[in-house]
């Protein structure tokens, strides 16, 4: 059976990548520093199964070099990554520390180790990185393909794009077997309740209004989580060495689009106006994000399987039915501290 290492385990896409792999024949162990630890989701360490284990850990740490050495992986997904934009705005510390030298740090190890024979000629190394290491496009430009320029706008996505950049260079330089997935927004069940679509819920909940920054009109593309996990999968198991592989919903849609599509599902007979409120516009906002994902499909056989008015319909009941998860990390004072700083 294949050992693969997920890094960033205890995040939104990695525990809904974990949850698909223990459906199949992988053995998996999911590393996390448990940085967000006031957002601690147990379930994603606390998995009854004798093909996971959580290990407590930081990508940057030289601890990781002895466990990957111990386990002998056939391969690494580094899903690890601080990704929120506004909180990348306020500071970057983090996110140079996690996102550049945390990937740097695994680069080197597992470069080292197959040097030494210790992991296998079919070794694999899975960067997990983002639409946003292109910028921003207009509303009429064509969407981003593989070969788009990187063009990030925020630090956040300068930090992704850096990581991608020192990847091809591993790959060019010591024909290190990595490749690169670059996705679309992401929605659906255990994300975290500071970004858009699980804030917008919640503060519905609570009869609160939802923060819309700027006019609402930026555009994203949304792709439901299992899709992109699928994509990973598909990466991991057929994707050529060196290569880029977009992946996106094929689903724009305005911020203001998606808050009134979830107050439709959960107050169908309200007037929307009332759970919005306009709030300052994010620095540097951009304004439009779209995904080219033909090569996924043409390479890997890759498409998006959900609708997003379905999918974002199942979001919503699974946020409404599993309010004391959102509740448990609401409740933390890292996320009341957040909170206070952003609004
Ligand atoms: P987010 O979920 O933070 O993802 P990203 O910035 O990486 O795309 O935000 C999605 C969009 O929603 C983005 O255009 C910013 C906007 N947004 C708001 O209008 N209000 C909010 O309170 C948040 C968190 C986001």
């Amino acid at each position: 059976m294949k050992k693969i290492l997920i890094t960033g385990g205890n995040g939104f896409i990695a525990f809904n990548f974990i949850k698909m792999m223990l459906k199949t024949d992988y053995y998996i162990v999911s590393l996390d520093n448990l940085s967000l630890s006031g957002y601690l989701n147990h379930e994603t360490i606390n998995i009854k199964s004798d093909k996971f284990e959580f290990i407590k850990c930081d990508i940057i740490s030289n601890d990781v070099c002895e466990l990957i050495e111990k386990y002998r992986f056939d391969a690494i997904i580094n899903f690890a990554a601080e990704s929120h934009v506004d909180k990348s705005i306020h500071s970057s510390n983090l996110f140079v520390d996690t996102n550049i030298k945390g990937t740097n740090n695994l680069l080197t190890i597992c470069e080292d180790l197959i040097k030494k024979n210790i992991l296998s000629n079919d070794f694999r190394f899975i960067q997990v990185s983002t639409d946003e290491v292109y910028g921003s496009l207009t509303k009429t430009e064509p969407a981003f393909t593989e070969y788009s320029i990187l063009k990030p706008t925020n630090p956040y996505s300068a930090t992704k794009a850096s990581a991608d950049l020192i990847c091809m260079s591993y790959f060019k330089t010591h024909y290190f077997p990595v490749m690169i997935t670059r996705c679309s927004n992401n929605y659906g069940p255990y994300q975290y309740p500071e970004k858009l679509i699980p804030l917008a819920i919640n503060k519905i909940v609570n009869n609160k209004k939802i923060p819309i920054y700027g006019n609402g009109q930026q555009i994203r593309d949304w792709i439901y989580v299992e899709d992109h996990c699928l994509g990973i999968k598909k990466v991991l198991e057929r994707g050529r060495l060196g290569e880029v592989y977009n992946f996106g919903g094929y689903s724009e849609l305005t911020n203001l689009d998606i808050i009134e599509n979830i107050i439709q599902i959960m107050k169908p007979n309200e007037i929307s106006n009332q759970y919005i409120e306009y709030v300052e516009d994010r620095p540097g906002h951009d304004t439009r994000y779209a995904i080219n994902a033909d090569k996924a499909l043409n390479e890997l056989g890759w498409k998006p399987l959900h609708k997003f008015s379905d999918a974002i319909d199942e979001t919503v009941n699974w946020y409404m039915n599993n309010n004391e998860w959102s509740q448990n990390i609401m409740q933390t004072d890292q996320y009341k501290n957040w909170m206070e700083k952003q609004y």
